[in-house]
C-alpha cells in the first residue's frame, strides 16, 4: 500500500473542538460477510499500557477479535497477532511501548505470518506515527482510539491482502453503543460512562488523542450496569477522563450527582468512579457520595501541585483553597473516606517555594496513596513550548522527596486500620500464598487475610486487620 493511502492522525485536527453533538450509535458496528471467520485457527496477545480507559478499550478489542473466532493467548511467543494498546501520557510509557515493539520483532523469524498491530493512545500522535513509518516496517496494522469500531475491516485487509494498514481518524466521530466486550475481571467491572476531555490542562496530551467530551446516556449506563449485576458482578468503576462533567454535552440536568444515584439505586454492591476533577466537584456529587452506602468512600482526586500560580499556569481552573474545600466537605460528610491523588513536580520553571507549596498539601491532607511523576513534554501542548529553567537533577531530588512524604502518609494511613474490621470484596488466593487470599476493602486497601474458609471470588467477607504496611494490610477473617 501506498503511503497516500494511509489515513494519519492530524495533530491540528485534534487540537480543534466543534459544537456538534456526537450522536449515539446503537448498529455502527458491523462485521462483513467476509470477515466472520478470519480468526479460525488464529490467536492473539493483547497488552494494554496506561490508563483504565485504555484498559476497557483493550475488553473491547478483545471482544471485536473473540467475534472474530479469535483465541486470546498469555504470550506474545504462542500468537499469531500481537497487538499493543498504548498510552502518550509521559515520554517513559512511550519508550516502553517503542522497545516491546523492538523486542518482539525477533518473534517474526520463527513465525513469519507473525502480525503486528499498535492502537490507542500513541497511535494518534503525528510524531509517533512518522517513527513507525520511518522504523518500524514490521508493525503491520495501526488504528486509533476513534476507530476501533473498524477492527473487522481493518484486519481484513492487513492480513488477506497482506497491505500495510495505518488508519487513525483524528475526529472523535459518535459515542457508539454496540461493541462487543470480553470482560476481564470476573466480579469487578469497568463502564465507560463518558469519552474524551476538553480540560486542556497545558501539560496534558489526553484531549488530542481521545478527542472532545461526549458522554453515554444514563438509560444505556444503567442497562449496562444491570447486565453485570445479572452477571454476578459485584463491583463496577465509573469512568471518564473527568466524571463531573458528564451529561454537560447532552444537556442532562443532575449531571454526575444524578447519575450516581441513579447507579447506586440499582443496588449493585460497590460504586466506584474515576477521575474526578478538583475544578467541579459539586456538592450534589458530595451528598450522593454520602448517602449511598454502595457508593465506595474512596476518592481519587488528582492535585497536581499545591501552588497557585502553578495551577494557574498548567490550566487547572482552581486554588490550593478551592481543592482544600472540597476536601475538607468530602472529609466531613463522607465516614472513613480515603483520597488519593496525582501530582506532578519539575513543571517548567518551578521554584524551590513553589514544590515547597507542593509538600505543604501534602500534609494538609495527608494521601492514602499519591501517583508522582516528573513533567514530561508533550508535542502539541501548550507547555511543550515553554522554557524550562529546571534541571532534570532538580526535578528528581524533588520527586524524591516527595515520594519519602507521600509514602510515610499512605503508611500512616493504613496503621490506622490496625484492629478494625473492614468489608473486604474477594479477588481469590494472594499472588505470592495460595494460603492467604487477598481482596480490597471499601477504601481501596488492598488485603492478605487468612481464613479456615473456602472463598469465591466475588464474595464479600469481614477481615479484622492485624497489621499494617505501606501498601497493603494483613489480617484474618472474622
Ligand atoms: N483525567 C485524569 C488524568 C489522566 S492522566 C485527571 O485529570 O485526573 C493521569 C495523570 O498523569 C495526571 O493526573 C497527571 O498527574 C499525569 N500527567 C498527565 N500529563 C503529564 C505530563 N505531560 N507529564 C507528567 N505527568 C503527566
Ligand atoms: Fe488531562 Fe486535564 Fe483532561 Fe485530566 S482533565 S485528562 S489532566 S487535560
Ligand atoms: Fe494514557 Fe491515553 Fe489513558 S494517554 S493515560 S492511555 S487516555
Amino acid at each position: 500500500m501506498k503511503k497516500e493511502e494511509f489515513v494519519l492522525p492530524s495533530l491540528k485536527v485534534a487540537q480543534r473542538r466543534t459544537k456538534a453533538r456526537s450522536n449515539i450509535e446503537k448498529e455502527l458496528f458491523e462485521i462483513p460477510h467476509e470477515v466472520k471467520n478470519l480468526g479460525v485457527d488464529r490467536s492473539f496477545y493483547l497488552r494494554t499500557y496506561g490508563c483504565q480507559a485504555n484498559e476497557r478499550d483493550g475488553e473491547t478489542i478483545a471482544g471485536i477479535l473473540e467475534t472474530l473466532q479469535f483465541t486470546q493467548v498469555n504470550t506474545p511467543e504462542e500468537a499469531d497477532l500481537i497487538i499493543l494498546n498504548t498510552c502518550a501520557v509521559r515520554k517513559n510509557a512511550e519508550d516502553k511501548v517503542l522497545g516491546e515493539l523492538g523486542s518482539l520483532k525477533r518473534l517474526k523469524k520463527t513465525n513469519p505470518d507473525l502480525m503486528f498491530a499498535m492502537c490507542g493512545c500513541m497511535a494518534q500522535e503525528e510524531e509517533i506515527i512518522s517513527i513507525i513509518l520511518e522504523k518500524y516496517p514490521h508493525v503491520d496494522l495501526v488504528f486509533g482510539t476513534h476507530n476501533i469500531h473498524r477492527l473487522p475491516q481493518l484486519l481484513y485487509q492487513a492480513m488477506m491482502n497482506k497491505e500495510r494498514t495505518i488508519e487513525v481518524f483524528s475526529k472523535e466521530g459518535d459515542v457508539i453503543e454496540n461493541l462487543p466486550v470480553k470482560r476481564f475481571g470476573t466480579h469487578k467491572a469497568w463502564v465507560n460512562i463518558m469519552y474524551g476531555c476538553d480540560k486542556f490542562c497545558t501539560y496534558c496530551i489526553v484531549p488530542y488523542t481521545r478527542g472532545k467530551e461526549r458522554s453515554r446516556t444514563v438509560e444505556d449506563i444503567l442497562e449496562e450496569v444491570k447486565e453485570l449485576q445479572d452477571s454476578n458482578f459485584k463491583e463496577i468503576t465509573l469512568l471518564g477522563q473527568n466524571v463531573n462533567s458528564y451529561g454537560k454535552d447532552l444537556g442532562l440536568d443532575g449531571g454526575f450527582a444524578h447519575l450516581l444515584e441513579e447507579v447506586a439505586k440499582t443496588g449493585i454492591e460497590r460504586i466506584r468512579f474515576t477521575t474526578s476533577h478538583p475544578w467541579d466537584f459539586s456538592d450534589a456529587m458530595v451528598d450522593a457520595i454520602a448517602k449511598y452506602d454502595n457508593i465506595m468512600p474512596f476518592i481519587h482526586l488528582p492535585v497536581q501541585s499545591g501552588d497557585n500560580d502553578m495551577l494557574k499556569i498548567m490550566g487547572r481552573r482552581y486554588t490550593v483553597e478551592d481543592y482544600k474545600e472540597t476536601f475538607d466537605k468530602l472529609k466531613a460528610k463522607v465516614k472513613n473516606c480515603a483520597f488519593s491523588t496525582d501530582i506532578i513536580v519539575g513543571f517548567p520553571n518551578e521554584t524551590e517555594e513553589q514544590f515547597q507549596r507542593t509538600l505543604d498539601i501534602v500534609d494538609y491532607c495527608q494521601f492514602d496513596n499519591a501517583f508522582t511523576f516528573i513533567y514530561s513534554p508533550r508535542e502539541g501542548t501548550p507547555a511543550a513550548k515553554m522554557k524550562d529553567n529546571v534541571a532534570m537533577e532538580v526535578k528528581q531530588d524533588r520527586l524524591n522527596r516527595l515520594m519519602e512524604k507521600t509514602n510515610g502518609y499512605a503508611r500512616q494511613q493504613n496503621v490506622k486500620y490496625e484492629g478494625m474490621v473492614c468489608k473486604v470484596l474477594v479477588d481469590g488466593p494472594s499472588k505470592k500464598n495460595k494460603e492467604v487470599y487477598s481482596g480490597y476493602t471499601e477504601q481501596n486497601k488492598l488485603v492478605n487475610f487468612v481464613t479456615d474458609k473456602k472463598l469465591n471470588p466475588g464474595d464479600i467477607v469481614e477481615v479484622e486487620i492485624l497489621e499494617a504496611k505501606t501498601w497493603t494490610l494483613k489480617g484474618k477473617q472474622i
